[in-house]
């Protein structure tokens, strides 16, 4: 049971914001967004009521994609800005209370690496097996049938020394070879770098694919494939969660523990629950917060919802803390998949549900998938599979964010053109507009914020679900000592009038989505607006 008194890490009750960096603020005038670009803005920042800021990758990068092709661990890339630009804003974010967390990529580097420029230089380099090189299959070609996300073959041959290296994304991240012991102490040395500096913890990029099959066997075909996604043709028993990951996860938490403060361990866990679980570590010794996707891939329904809430709440190990997100840089946007009244229901669960609530930049607005022209699209994994429908074009969900109606939203100044179009809705859909609206999703977000940090309840409080009999509504209550909430949400889009007298007589709503209800309700006539959530104070 949680009194509401005990002090939890910040990263137990805090809320994580990301930034995609090169879409939020450009200084420079590049059209592409900078480190003192999210420093002029921090101020914005700190009215979201965030703990803590997660950056996509900074790092010096070839862009092959978009930063997660790192050349260079343990710097700024200019385009970013520089690492003095980087102290100023940690020391900024810092000053306002607010946590930078970075993000890490260690299961590819760049092509452009030192190391890989080593490793492909001869097959004798010393740096030869930091990758994962292989001969071709006997009769030649690939050496077995491992697919990249992003569409072919996971193997490209390097004519110099007549073998193939492995890559699961694009040809130019080859992938590293963390059985090597060096390689891995060269990326926990990259941590120390960063947490030396002061940073407060990291975002560990595909951790499920960090070790692969030692002996390299083919994948055995999907017989559930849909057909669409190439990726999902094989099943990935030998590229995906083998069991000898954890002790890297382990050797990189083992760093982030030896830091004063608390630290922070956020893994890209995008695996089913049954594997998500283990990411936690057996002695608690992994990931302090394993991304839960669920909420992402549901459809979007009050039983499905309510179901993988229960479900996880129920698999999760003892002293596990759940780690929920909406969206990301990788996902079609919250507010184009259900809809912007939705989104606000939407929220309102992130942000209610008992666990850290990450939020993806822009969604604060209802920001909306953005249209790509096909002449400016840059994600490559859109760009390797044209054509292939059920691909996501990633770009529709990194275009700028909108902040006033000036020329280029304010993002970029006047005559620069932004690395990717603006959102349609942007000269409606931007901070200013929505600052000037006290019934704005903005409005609504910095509220619910505020209202979660200032709840123990909220921020750190129990969960129970409560039987509506309504389809279309999702009901809990959270609750720490002597305070006990009451959240109802509609998923269906209906009115209803509810009995939810057997919780309490009356109630006070603290919060609805749409901004204009509050006071005493009697809960055994609850009326609920159509798409609307409620957040309730029980008395
Ligand atoms: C992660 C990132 C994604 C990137 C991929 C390869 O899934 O979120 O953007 O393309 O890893 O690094």
């Amino acid at each position: 049971m949680t009194d509401g008194n005990g002090t939890l890490p910040w990263w137990q009750t805090g809320i994580i914001y990301q930034i995609y960096p090169l879409s939020f603020q450009d200084s420079d005038g590049d059209g592409l967004g900078d480190l003192p670009g999210i420093l002029r803005r921090i101020d914005y920042l700190a009215g979201l009521n965030v703990a803590a800021i997660w950056l996509s990758p900074v790092f010096p990068s070839p862009m092959r994609d978009f930063g997660y092709d790192v050349a260079d661990y343990t710097s700024i890339h200019p385009r970013f800005g520089t690492l003095s630009d980087f102290d100023r804003l940690l020391a900024g974010l810092h000053g306002r209370g607010m946590k930078l967390i970075l993000d890490l990529v260690p299961n590819h580097t760049s092509d452009q690496h030192p190391w890989f420029l080593e490793s492909r230089s001869s097959r004798d380099n010393p740096r030869r097996n930091w990758y994962l090189w292989r001969d071709p299959a006997p009769g030649g070609g690939p050496p077995n049938n491992w697919l990249s996300f992003f569409g072919g073959p996971a193997w490209t041959f390097d004519e110099t020394t007549g073998q193939y290296y492995l890559h699961q994304f694009t040809p130019e991240q080859p992938e590293l070879n963390l059985r090597h012991p060096a390689v891995l102490e060269a990326l926990l040395d990259a941590m120390r770098f960063w947490l030396d500096r002061g940073v407060d913890g990291f975002r560990v990029d595909v951790p499920w694919l960090l070790i692969k099959d030692a002996e390299f066997r083919d994948e055995p075909e999907n017989p559930a494939w849909d057909g669409i996604a190439p990726h999902g043709r094989l099943l990935h028993v030998h590229t995906a969660n083998q069991p000898e990951l954890h002790a890297i996860i382990r050797a990189m938490r083992a760093v982030v523990d030896d830091y004063p403060g608390e630290r922070v361990l956020i893994g890209e866990t995008n695996v089913p629950e049954e594997e998500l679980v283990k990411y936690y570590g057996a002695a608690r010794d992994e990931f302090h917060l394993p991304f839960n996707f669920r909420l992402i891939y549901a459809s979007w329904n009050a039983g499905e919802i309510q179901r993988l809430v229960e479900t996880y709440e129920a698999i999760l190990p003892q002293g596990a803390w759940p780690a929920w997100v909406l969206g990301n840089h990788d996902q079609p946007r919250i507010a184009s998949r259900i809809g912007p009244d939705a989104a606000r229901v939407a929220v309102m669960l992130l942000l209610t549900l008992r666990g850290t609530p990450t939020c993806y930049y822009g969604d604060e607005l209802g920001m909306k998938n953005g249209v790509i022209p096909r002449n400016r699209i840059r994600d490559p994994q859109a760009l390797n599979q044209p054509g292939i429908s059920g691909v996501f074009n990633r770009d529709a969900a990194r275009t700028p964010l909108p902040w006033d109606t000036s020329p280029n939203a304010g993002f970029a100044p006047e005559g620069t053109q932004p690395w990717l179009p603006l959102g349609q809705d942007w000269p409606m859909r931007n901070v200013a507009c929505q600052s000037d609206d006290p019934c704005s999703m903005l409005a609504f977000f910095r509220t619910l914020t505020a209202l979660r940090q200032r709840h123990p309840a909220l921020n750190q409080g129990d969960y129970k679900g409560v039987e509506t009999v309504a389809d279309g509504v999702f009901a809990y209550t959270r609750t720490a000592g002597a305070e006990r909430l009451l959240i109802v949400l509609d998923f269906a889009g209906c009115e209803y009038l509810l009995d939810l007298g057997a919780l309490a007589d009356g109630a006070e709503i603290l919060l609805s989505t749409g901004m204009r209800r509050a006071g005493r309700v009697e809960l055994r006539r609850l009326r609920l607006l159509a798409n609307e959530g409620l957040v309730l104070k029980i008395s």
